[in-house]
């Protein structure tokens, strides 16, 4: 996620990351309005690109990213440009980004980047990313940026 906000930085965008683990859970399930989960809503409706990161749990995404996604108005995210993100243990899951990601994305209007980023374990052996990892973000990035310019709505 870092990396990809640093590469839309590069390219002359103004980036916020939001870390859901951090945010109020009885809020994140709607239960009741929180300024930080308001405040984080709020970045999403104001973002041209938004960039879901997400680890794979039991094969799909994450709940933690699920229960954002739902508090977003119908049609939350049409006129934005979503890169799909995603690491689980095994290559296996990698599908989840086409299956689940994509399809969320889509529910709320988002036009999402054709290349999807899957990262694996090994893939972040001893503290270093690999190389086609990067790479796979860089060109997501380029993809995101492209299709910003050209203002699809
Ligand atoms: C509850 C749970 C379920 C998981 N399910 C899967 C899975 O179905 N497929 C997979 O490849 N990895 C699975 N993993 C591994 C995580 O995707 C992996 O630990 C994660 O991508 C690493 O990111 P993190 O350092 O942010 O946790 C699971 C991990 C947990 C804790």
């Amino acid at each position: 996620m870092a990396y990809a906000l640093e590469r839309l930085a590069d390219r002359g965008a103004e980036t916020a990351l939001i870390d859901l683990a951090t945010l109020p859970a009885e809020a994140l399930l709607g239960r009741r309005a929180e300024a930080r989960v308001t405040a984080a809503l709020e970045a999403v409706a104001g973002a041209r690109v938004v960039v879901a990161g997400t680890p794979i749990y039991r094969a799909t995404y994450s709940g933690l990213l699920k229960v954002l996604f739902d508090l977003l108005p119908q049609d939350g995210l049409a006129g934005k440009i979503g890169i799909a993100i995603a690491t689980g243990h095994g290559p296996a899951h990698s599908l989840a980004i086409d299956h689940g990601l994509r399809p969320l994305f889509a529910s709320l209007g988002a036009t999402v980047v054709p290349s999807g980023v899957y990262g694996s374990s090994e893939q972040f052996a001893d503290g270093q990313v690999a190389p086609e990892l990067l790479q796979a973000v860089d060109r997501a990035v380029r993809e995101a940026v492209t299709f910003a310019a050209a203002a699809i709505d």
